[in-house]
């Protein structure tokens, strides 16, 4: 991770980012032509300057929004590639948002080299220094915004650690023990291994796992700070591989699969990161960690899952296993007696079917709670958006000619309503909200803006704003 640091004048540095606002000024004169941009937002340039030092100016728009800044800060940094000390200048914007250009510089220069040579390491270009310019560099409130965007930065790079980990090193005691090694200042951890699982009546998660030979886990969190006045649970799909299990996927689709452990990472990450902001906000993070694969002990479609809950699910689907490790995650939550449930699952291709690969899906059963979602989303810079659980979807999985519960879609439109719909069936009337990320959490195309490519992240900076707003 580079160290991110606040000055009033740059120290010697082998490229800088300067931000430019449309229509504004060149230092030293430089005139627009020279660059061979014409001053539209979106626009860059880099300028040799000096020996070792190259410039990257960046056009941006007159006043630029948080996550404008963002953007431009991702375009100027992926220009100058080669250095390794940067200074970002902001000084072009009548609005610089430390918080934001601190935050999208860490999140840009993320990289993933675990599994690289040696030599591949060494010559890889990683950014160990960056230097925001910034006339308000000794006052406490610049500090402390750029100190916390950093944390968040920070957390969401751990989340992306972990997607990005082969699948066959993060099978779930392993993820588990990850998550107590990692856990935050003030951040309490518990882990029930199958065993206890079995005691505890959590059928959803040991029968998703139960084709492995890595045996499934459930993990909570729990941050309690002196002053809280809400609780916020939040529950994670941890499936640390999924094969579809004995309703086998085809290879292709399971090429990116290690990802299923997204909304997992995106909540422990978050608790850390709330917990290092030191927010008053109480909250317990349930992690719900199994392998899903297909052998002679795996589930199979027809059988008969007992719950956490006490309800009963005729799996009919293994691969639709991401609601029936939350199923448990959710009856634990409201166990718990939260004021708010959220929870976050790379849960059904559908959603990717209808809003791409950028826009995570929001449902729930409580309208003011999705409107705040979105609206942390908006602030954090993720791209989220609504969708509705219908009556006629409830009542499609409400109704199993031999169990209380049916698993799967009876249909194959709306996929991700009906997942929804069937996890509504374990929050009772607690206020809820789920956030799909199946396309967000991972990139398998090129990197843009300041997301790279493989695991994102996403979903972590929302909770965390999230929880920033209901404290
Ligand atoms: N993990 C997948 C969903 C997914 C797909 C996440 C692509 C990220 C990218 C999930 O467990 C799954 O397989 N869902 C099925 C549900 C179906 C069998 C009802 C799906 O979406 O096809
Ligand atoms: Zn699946
Ligand atoms: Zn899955």
């Amino acid at each position: 991770m580079p160290t991110v640091q606040l000055r009033s004048s740059l120290p010697a540095v082998d490229g800088v980012v300067a931000l430019i606002a449309k229509g504004g000024e060149l230092p030293a004169g430089v005139p627009w032509a020279t660059l061979g941009v014409t001053g539209e937002p979106g626009q860059s340039a880099v300028l040799p300057s000096g020996e070792k030092q190259v410039t990257a100016w960046v056009v941006t728009a007159a006043e630029p929004t948080a996550e404008q800044q963002r953007r431009a800060v991702a375009q100027g940094l992926r220009a100058l590639a080669k250095s390794t000390k940067v200074g970002i200048d902001p000084s072009g914007l009548p609005n610089p948002d430390l918080a934001a250009i601190a935050e999208a510089a860490v999140l840009t220069t993320y990289s993933y080299l675990t599994y690289k040579s040696a030599e591949s390491q060494k010559s890889a270009t990683t950014v160990s220094t960056i230097t925001i310019l910034s006339a308000d560099a000794r006052k406490a409130a610049a500090k402390t915004a750029v100190a916390d965007a950093v944390v968040v930065a920070e957390a969401t790079c751990l989340a992306r650690d972990w997607v990005n980990t082969p699948p066959a090193d993060l099978r779930p005691p392993a993820f588990a023990e990850a998550i107590k090694d990692t856990a935050a200042k003030g951040v309490r951890v518990t882990i029930w291994d199958e065993k206890r699982l079995a005691k505890e009546n959590c059928g959803g998660i040991l029968g998703v796992g139960a084709g492995s030979e890595a045996p499934p886990r459930l993990v909570k969190l729990s941050y309690n700070p002196a002053g809280a006045k809400t609780h916020l649970a939040l529950v994670g799909k941890g499936i640390t591989f999924d094969s579809g299990g004995l309703s086998l996927k085809p290879g292709s689709s399971m090429m990116t699969m290690k990802c299923d452990m997204g909304g997992a990472a995106a909540i422990v990450a978050a608790i850390n990161a709330i917990a290092n902001l030191g927010l008053k906000i109480r909250v317990t993070g349930f992690a719900c960690i199994a392998e899903n694969l297909p052998s002679g002990t795996a589930t199979r479609p027809g059988d008969v899952l007992k719950m956490r809950s006490g309800a009963t699910v005729e799996v009919h689907n293994t691969d639709a296993e991401g609601r029936l490790v939350l199923a448990d995650g959710l009856a634990l939550a409201v166990e718990a007696k939260p004021d708010h449930i959220i929870d976050a699952a790379t849960l059904t291709g559908a959603a990717m079917v209808a809003l791409g690969t950028r826009t995570s899906a929001v449902l729930g059963n409580n309208e003011e709670l999705q409107e705040q979602v979105l609206a942390a989303a908006k602030v954090a810079g993720e791209s989220m958006w609504r969708l509705p659980i219908t009556e006629e979807i409830t009542k499609a999985v409400t109704s199993s000619p031999i169990a209380d519960l049916r698993q799967h879609n009876p249909k194959p439109y709306g996929g991700t309503m009906y997942a929804a719909a069937f996890l509504q069936a374990f929050v009772a009337d607690n206020s809820w909200a789920h956030l799909d990320i199946a396309g967000p959490a991972f990139n398998d195309a090129g990197a843009f803006d300041y997301t790279p490519v493989g695991g994102t992240g996403a979903g972590v900076r929302t909770l965390v704003q999230l929880a920033r707003d209901l404290a």
